[in-house]
């Protein structure tokens, strides 16, 4: 059976935007790959060296993976620093990982540029914290936006580069995973762009999001003052509206307001009215649950514990073949 790896990063709440992109695809994919997800909170220190909940964001972003479905008994879900082995290989690809390359990487510029009293060596390295991430399992798949294509690349580098090095065909080539399906986008609110692009603002629903809040959201979506002619093409914040009805909303409900759009008879406010209900129903159940697996401590830990024991079993083995392929031995 193939492996698939994804490192989350454990930033922000879940948003529909996640949920209809990578997400339920992990939630399939579970079941035809052998899959590694883990929480990527060594990362997070390249960023917020001293974080303040890290504990709690973790927690908080493993219960909201289980209740959007991701089964702990299937997957190996884990914490990535309860596999300190990932660091020990950091470290050897670090060795044969060069300033040059490091540098060009559009990911450490971008970053250069957000946090210039920051840059410490860790965003140097992340391209290779990430390669040892993947390579440790041997992952045949890592699912990447496009944001992500270099760091995945830089990944086929260095594991080739270890295989050249050490003259041992070790590290295979992990390559993009594409889903299968076309990947719905989810637009946010404001009338442009797409969810999630601007944290914790109002344009973006998460499926931690009370029915109060989702009202609220909804009734501030941007609109216009309504079509003129009938068979008007709709501008990007309606048809936006649209797109999002499409996700949540019964087949004919869209018709209906497809229809009355088309004539011109539309009234936005029954629109929102209608988008914000399907909203709460397709979140309430979302929500609940997180909420459920949070308060559930017990199970936390032991799914973080499974989660570990299974990571580490592969981490540990790689670790030990790779000291060994290097040459450190028992003298
Ligand atoms: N860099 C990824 C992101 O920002 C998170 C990540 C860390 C990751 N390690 C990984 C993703 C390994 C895939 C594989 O989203």
């Amino acid at each position: 059976m193939k492996t698939v790896l994804s490192g989350i990063r454990p930033t922000g709440n879940l948003h529909l935007g996640n949920y209809f992109g990578a997400l339920r695809n992990f939630v399939e994919m579970q079941h035809e790959y052998n899959c590694y997800f883990f929480i990527a909170d060594y990362h997070s220190l390249t960023t917020h060296p001293t974080p303040d909940h890290l504990q709690d964001n973790v927690r908080s972003v493993l219960a909201q993976y289980l209740a959007a479905g991701l089964d702990p008994e299937k997957a190996t879900l884990y914490i990535q620093s309860d596999v300190p082995e990932v660091i020990e290989l950091y470290l050897y690809l670090n060795m044969n990982a060069y300033m040059g390359e490091l540098e060009r990487c559009t990911a450490f510029k971008d970053k250069v540029r957000q946090q210039p009293d920051n840059i410490n060596a860790g965003l140097l390295t992340y391209p290779t914290l990430m390669a040892a991430d993947i390579l440790i399992h041997k992952a045949d798949f890592v699912p990447v936006g496009k944001d992500q294509e270099q760091h995945l690349e830089m990944t086929r580098t260095f594991g080739n580069r270890f295989n050249r090095m050490y003259k041992h065909d070790y590290f295979p080539e992990p390559q993009a995973f594409n889903f299968g399906r076309e990947l719905v986008k989810i637009p946010a609110l404001n009338g442009a762009g797409k969810m999630g692009k601007s944290e914790g603002d109002d344009s973006t629903i998460f499926l931690t999001d009370t029915p109060k809040q989702i009202e609220k959201k909804v009734k501030r979506a941007v609109t216009d003052a309504g079509p003129t002619e009938p068979n008007s093409v709709m501008p990007e914040p309606i048809d936006n509206l649209f797109q999002l009805m499409n996700v949540v909303s019964k087949p004919e409900t869209v018709e209906y307001f497809r229809e009355k759009y088309n004539d011109c008879s539309i009234r936005y406010g029954d629109l929102k009215k209608q988008l914000a209900e399907d909203m709460i129903t397709f979140v309430n159940p979302f929500r609940e649950r997180i909420e459920e697996i949070i308060a559930d401590e017990a199970y936390l830990r032991r799914v973080a514990e499974m989660g570990k024991e299974k990571a580490k079993a592969s981490a540990s083995k790689t670790i030990r073949e790779v000291r060994e392929i290097i040459g450190f031995k028992p003298l």
